[in-house]
């Protein structure tokens, strides 16, 4: 079993989008997929409740005491755990970072996002150092909007921080809002496009067991 964590102290960067889209497509791929929703407003764990069309277990614990302990209960029955975390770093959120293969953190295109980006891959690397183990985490460029000033700037402010970045551009796309409350996952069009490069990335990253069979 692998485990994604979806981090950063930025509300609204897009958390909650991209753990719907890699536990959809998972899903339809075939996969069995958990979600552990460590955010104080369960958005993610209402969205599998009541919009998802897919079977994804979710747990909701904000608990830091049981984050890792819920994600081993999950180890036998399921393929990949995602754990979205909330806008504000918490305890729950190290333990999140502590436990993953990988961590995504989504920056959109405003410098708030940046900021909060760069502080979450400093909270990243100081666990590392604390575990003495190298955590595997990329930026996603999310809500991008390709050929436009704002997201040039975002680009250059993420190579003068030197942020490891993810090659997908997640677009400022309609399929991706309108997951939140139709529960269907993009499999085809733009978003779908960028949703097999995203999960191939990932899997590449060591986020997702192999073999797998990537819904296309
Ligand atoms: N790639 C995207 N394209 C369009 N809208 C997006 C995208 N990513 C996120 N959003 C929108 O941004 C808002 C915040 O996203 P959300 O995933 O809830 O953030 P977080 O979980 O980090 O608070 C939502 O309205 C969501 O639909
Ligand atoms: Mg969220």
């Amino acid at each position: 079993m692998s485990i994604i964590t979806i981090a950063t102290s930025k509300g609204g960067a897009g958390k909650t989008t991209i753990a719907r889209l890699i536990l959809g497509r998972l899903s339809l791929s075939g996969l069995r997929v958990a979600a552990v929703d460590a955010d104080f407003n369960h958005t993610l764990t209402d969205w599998v409740r009541t919009a998802a069309k897919q079977q994804i277990t979710v747990e909701h614990e904000v608990d830091e005491a049981r984050i890792v302990p819920l994600v081993s209960s999950l180890h036998d029955a399921h393929d990949v755990v995602v754990i979205d975390t909330a806008g504000a770093p918490t305890q729950a959120t190290i333990f999140a970072i502590g436990c993953a293969d990988v961590v995504l953190v989504p920056c959109q295109t405003s410098s708030a996002d940046i900021v909060e980006a760069i502080k979450t891959m400093n909270l990243i690397k100081s666990a590392s150092m604390m575990m003495k183990r190298e955590v595997t985490a990329r930026v996603v460029l999310t809500g991008y909007q390709p050929n436009t000033n704002i997201s040039a700037h975002i680009e250059g402010e993420s190579a003068k921080a030197k942020l490891p970045l993810m090659e997908t551009r997640l677009h400022r796309l309609v399929a991706f809002q309108e997951m939140s409350f139709t529960g269907i996952v993009p499999t085809s069009g733009p978003a779908g496009l960028q949703g097999s490069n995203f999960l191939v990335e990932i899997e590449a990253l060591g986020g997702i067991p192999q073999p797998q069979k990537m819904a296309s």
